[in-house]
């Protein structure tokens, strides 16, 4: 029979391959992880294999100890508690915090050397712990090595535990790119610790509330009065305001990756990249003294006027927009929105070209229809964006 079907077979026919594969991890949310009592790390190692010893190792942000000086002893306390499901293959590593680690390959090859040396294999755990750069650093390390090992991200400052560390993504910057290279890869599970954001500065800790203000106007109108009601409490980081704003910030963008339909990004939009378009310019324009969450502030400033001028939202929301974000600690302008090219062409200008090639394909931008919903464009009209940036520039004299 074998012969007949072979005789039959028709060469330059095509087979089509279909397979999906369902992802699900944990994002818990928990205070004091690595004092004794707390078993939440324990359950999600254990979740899939309950009785064996599992090989974990860590990579810690070194901003992080800076600010806490004990974690890493209370990380060995713990495991060495819990020993009988832990094997801890190595002190914990530190790594630069923040863009440093991210550059060019170099430490995410020091990373992979590490894994290849305590013999970490598929079954084992790489636990990052720090900022969404050390996150995008090490889950591409974990992502890549023996194609793939177990990934805990602990994320420590506000934008990673609303935004950032919940997603499915990781990176590094190459050939003077952000985030040239990486993977999406969803992690094995995420952490957040509310207690770790206690020792970020005011800025960080103000500048990770954009993405709130951000997923709330495209997505949850009760979210943004929620968060203008409580607008004094997240100014002063007031803890349990702080707490609750974090997670529904996170829950927003867990739904918009796990039933957006487009987990992997492989389409033109990016819903979640409200106000983003000019945040990134903006960002790489001051060579990023301006933090990515101030430059997102500014960016849903700027859109939400331009909603305003194309006749899609209602005016006077753009104001009750960057009241809000003034309210949080935001500054709204910055003399980056005005720079030219050397050919008198406005910097702006060229974000949006830049958007559009990152994105590949028709340009797909997401503007406001009303406080809470989110509609997606494919032009942008320079006029109204020039004359969007004047009334930012008005706003701030006035
Ligand atoms: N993968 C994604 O989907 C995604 C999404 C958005 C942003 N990102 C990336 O995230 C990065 C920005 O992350 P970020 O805003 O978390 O900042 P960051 O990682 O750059 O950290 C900022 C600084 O805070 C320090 N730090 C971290 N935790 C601390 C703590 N608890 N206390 C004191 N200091 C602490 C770090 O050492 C660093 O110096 C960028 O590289 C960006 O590209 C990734
Ligand atoms: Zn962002």
């Amino acid at each position: 029979m074998e012969n007949d079907s072979l005789a039959e077979a028709v060469w330059g026919e095509t087979i089509v391959q279909r397979f999906s594969v369902p992802y699900e991890f944990p994002v818990s949310f928990t205070e004091s992880l690595f004092g004794i009592e707390n078993k939440t790390f324990l359950e999600i190692l254990c979740r899939l294999e309950s009785d064996k010893r599992h090989k974990v190792l860590f990579f810690v942000d070194d901003g992080l100890v800076e600010a806490r000086a004990g974690l890493v002893d209370e990380i060995g306390i713990y495991c060495s508690h819990h020993k009988n499901s832990i094997e801890l293959v190595a002190q914990p590593f530190l790594v630069p915090g923040g863009e440093k680690i991210k550059a060019e390959l170099q430490h995410v090859e020091q990373m992979q050397k590490i894994l290849y040396d305590y013999h970490i294999d598929r079954h084992s755990f790489v636990v990052a712990i720090g900022g969404g750069a050390v996150l995008d650093a090490v889950g591409l390390v974990a992502a890549t090595a023996h194609r793939g090992v177990r990934h805990i991200r602990i994320p420590t400052t506000v934008l990673s535990q609303n935004d950032s560390g919940v997603g499915v993504k990781n990176g590094a910057n190459l050939y003077g790119t952000k985030n040239y290279v990486g993977t999406f890869a969803p992690p094995f599970a995420v952490i957040n610790d509310f207690e770790f954001i206690a020792g970020l500065g005011e800025r960080d800790k103000i500048a990770g509330m954009a993405e709130a203000v951000k997923v709330a106007l495209i997505r949850d109108g009760d979210f943004f009065e929620w968060l203008e009601q409580n607008a004094d409490n997240l100014a002063t980081f007031h803890k349990a305001s702080m707490a609750r704003m974090i997670q529904r910030c996170a829950e927003l963008h867990m739904k918009q990756i796990g039933q957006g339909g487009d987990p992997f990004e492989t389409g033109s939009a990016r819903p979640l990249d409200y106000g983003h378009w000019s945040a990134h310019k903006l960002e790489s324009l001051t060579r990023y003294h301006l933090r990515h969450g101030e430059a997102v502030a500014i960016g849903i400033a700027l859109d939400a006027r331009y909603s305003v001028l194309s006749g899609m939202l209602s005016p006077g929301e753009e104001d009750r927009i960057c009241f809000l974000l003034e309210h949080l600690g935001f500054k709204l302008w910055h003399s980056a929105l005005e720079m030219r090219t050397i050919s008198g062409e406005p910097e702006l200008s060229s974000g949006l070209r830049d958007f559009r090639e990152h994105l590949g394909g028709e340009l797909t931008i997401t503007l406001l229809s009303k406080i809470g919903v989110g509609t997606e464009v494919h032009e942008m009209n320079d006029d109204l964006v020039m004359q969007s940036i004047a009334w930012l520039k008005a706003r701030q004299v006035s």
